[in-house]
């Protein structure tokens, strides 16, 4: 398994961790893979999942060098397997976000059925800017969750929103000073654990009726995801991005 994840099982928890905070804990092609297995495989003795960085940052997406150097094709990619895992998690899935949470970093969030968030968390969405689209159907649950105008400023400008502003479009559940953050996160994960389990399978999965048009937005969103990863748009964003300059889009 990857060092660049901390996956721990214990007393019906499912703890993934974010484990590479020299780079913000972006997301390598191996990190989602442990992910991907670790989700895909859920037996009935785990009653929650919690997501989590280390660090002080949540995570700042997909690897950049990784999308320019082997850019996801098919739905065997583990980047895509992590990515239709998440609707399917039957238990109740918490996030507890610090620091930065960009791209996947937050529409993972949006799978979450309870966001934990410091005050000093931000939240963004950047695909257009990087020559992308949404994934994770986002496209279809930040409209449905945000409201269209504010999803076309997070989607269309790439514009990063505070915790205190996620928190007023319903992305967090949990807004705490960064002092109270570890408690309060650990609070919320034992209070579900302490729970009757299968009650709250059953409660997920009566308010996750959508799920299928969840994952048919999903598959609809990563064909043309997959397309513009091979953009001349978006090979000059992450060559911007690893080369420290601003992008120039003006010869598209
Ligand atoms: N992919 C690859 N490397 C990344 C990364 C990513 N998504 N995010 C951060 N890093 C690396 C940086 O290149 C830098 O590496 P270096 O120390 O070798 O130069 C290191 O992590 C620290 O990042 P830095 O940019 O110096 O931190 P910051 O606090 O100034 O900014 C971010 C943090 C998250 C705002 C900024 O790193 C960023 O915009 N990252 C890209 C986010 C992104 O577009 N994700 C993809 C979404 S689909």
């Amino acid at each position: 398994m990857s060092d660049l994840v901390k996956i721990e099982r214990k007393g019906g928890l499912l703890s993934l961790r974010f484990n590479r905070p020299d780079k913000k804990n972006a997301i390598t092609k191996d990190m989602y893979l442990a992910f991907a297995d670790a989700l895909e495989t859920i037996g009935p003795d785990i009653r929650v999942v919690l997501f989590s960085g280390e660090g002080g940052n949540f995570t700042s997406g997909n690897d950049l060098k990784d999308f320019l150097a082997s850019p996801p094709t098919d739905a065997g990619d583990p980047t895509i397997r992590f990515i239709r895992a998440l609707p399917k998690v039957q238990v109740p899935m918490v996030a507890a976000v610090q620091g930065v949470a960009v791209g996947i970093g937050t529409t993972l969030l949006l799978h979450c059925d309870l966001v934990v968030a410091s005050t000093d968390a931000s939240f963004a969405l950047p695909f257009a800017k990087l020559g992308l689209v949404p994934e994770a159907a986002s496209s279809m649950l930040v409209p449905q969750l945000f409201g269209y105008h504010r999803a076309a400023a997070m989607l269309l400008l790439g514009e990063s929103v505070s915790a205190e502003t996620a928190e007023r479009y319903g992305l967090v559940t949990h807004l705490v000073q960064t002092a109270d953050f570890s408690e309060t996160t650990d609070r919320v994960v034992n209070k579900l654990l302490a729970m009757p389990s299968a009650a709250l399978r059953a409660t997920k999965k009566l308010m996750k009726a959508g799920v299928d048009a969840t994952m048919a937005h999903m598959g609809a969103e990563l064909e043309v995801f997959i397309t513009r990863l091979q953009s001349p748009e978006a090979k000059e964003a992450f060559a911007a991005f690893l080369e420290k300059r601003p992008p120039d889009f003006s010869k598209f």
